[in-house]
């Protein structure tokens, strides 16, 4: 039998993990190993197991394809994370089954393409004698262990385009449009977004932002002759002395959304403008990956094989200064790479006259 491998994707889905799905298979078969691709994220590894054999034929023509053909998932019994930022230990028992399931597969190592949570799920079975390498992925780009995140470029593409597309509407109708994207904590969906579909206004998490001060800036756009505007609110977007628009659901899981009814119903009563909200969701998350998503990926997918073969257990892959490297999961996890405010893209941002309502 061939030496074997696993792969699982986990967490919320993102454009690029078929490509790094076809990345492991290639990277693999070119070692002579054979991959087992754990479906819906670690509870694939749960007894008897779940999973299916990828190899050349069926990742053939995937990387075009957004989502995950082994599926995810950022439920079950693997929550390493709850809420924001509460860490929960996965029982022992749990471990050991997974643990077990793939000694029975003869699966010598994991590779866990997930976000922050999964990461911290890895450290975890890599503790308990699973011997795992982590490749990071987030639409968000908010993870500090590496400059970039596959999924992210797919997700700035899918604001730019939405943008696009409202800018048509708002000039026809001299109204303000709200866009709502996605970014709890970080907010460079938003600030990339804002920048590439040519918003006017950009609201982010790491700078809080004044009703008074984006109604202003919105009249003098007016004074000038600009009788429409864009504004983009990332969802974790929190005006000065107010708080951040989320739930929680009964799960204990905090979900955001919300802010960009919110900010459109204030403009509304300030401006007296005909104010429209549209909220982008899960259309920034879907769909097809730009090119650099699908190159990102299969880079991401062929280091991580290259890590096993090495034995470098317990590193995550990592993108530093065009490089692929690694990094130890361990120092990657629950550090979040937040947008600076006095950052040369915030400050590029201001000079063509976007205002952060600050
Ligand atoms: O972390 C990625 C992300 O897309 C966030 O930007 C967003 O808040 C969240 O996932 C949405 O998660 P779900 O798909 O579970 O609603």
């Amino acid at each position: 039998m061939k030496p074997r491998i696993g792969v699982l994707t986990s967490g919320g889905d993102c454009p690029g993990l078929n490509a790094v799905l076809r990345g492991v298979v290639l990277a693999a078969e070119k070692l002579g190993w054979e991959v087992v691709g754990f479906k819906d994220g670690f509870e694939g590894l749960l007894p008897p197991g779940h999973y299916m054999i990828l190899d050349r034929a069926r990742t053939d023509g995937i990387m075009s394809l957004g989502g995950t053909i082994i599926g995810t998932t950022n439920k079950g019994h693997f929550i390493a994370k709850i809420g924001a930022g509460q860490r929960a230990v996965v029982a022992a028992e749990v471990i050991e089954q997974a643990r077990s399931v793939l000694a029975q597969l003869q699966v010598k190592a994991l590779i866990i393409v997930g976000g922050d949570g999964s990461m911290t799920t890895a450290l975890q079975l890599q503790a308990g004698g699973i011997d795992c390498i982590g490749v990071p992925k987030t639409i968000d780009n908010d993870l500090e262990a590496t400059a970039m995140t596959f999924g992210f470029d797919s997700a700035v593409a899918a604001v730019a385009d939405a943008l696009d597309r409202l800018h048509t509407t708002a000039t026809s109708h001299k109204r303000i449009m709200v866009l709502e994207v996605m970014g709890r904590h970080a907010g460079w969906i938003a600030l990339h977004g804002g920048i590439a579909g040519g918003a006017d206004a950009i609201l982010i998490p790491e700078i809080p932002f004044d009703y008074e001060k984006l109604t202003d800036f919105i009249k003098r756009r007016e004074a000038a002759g600009n009788l429409s505007s864009m504004v983009v609110v990332a969802e974790g977007a929190t005006p000065k002395d107010g708080q951040q628009v989320l739930h929680q659901t009964e799960a204990g899981e905090y979900r955001f959304g919300g802010i960009g009814d919110v900010v459109a119903h204030e403009l509304a009563a300030r401006t007296g403008k005909e104010t429209r909200c549209c909220v982008l969701g899960h259309l920034q998350r879907g769909g097809a990956p730009t090119t650099l998503d699908r190159i990102l990926g299969t880079r991401f997918g062929v280091k991580a094989v290259q890590l096993i073969n090495e034995g470098h257990f317990g590193s995550m892959v990592s993108y530093q200064n065009y490089q692929v490297q690694h990094v130890p999961i361990a120092d990657a996890v629950n550090r979040l790479r937040l947008v600076q405010p006095s950052s040369q893209m915030v400050e590029t941002a201001r000079d063509v006259e976007i205002s952060f309502g600050d």
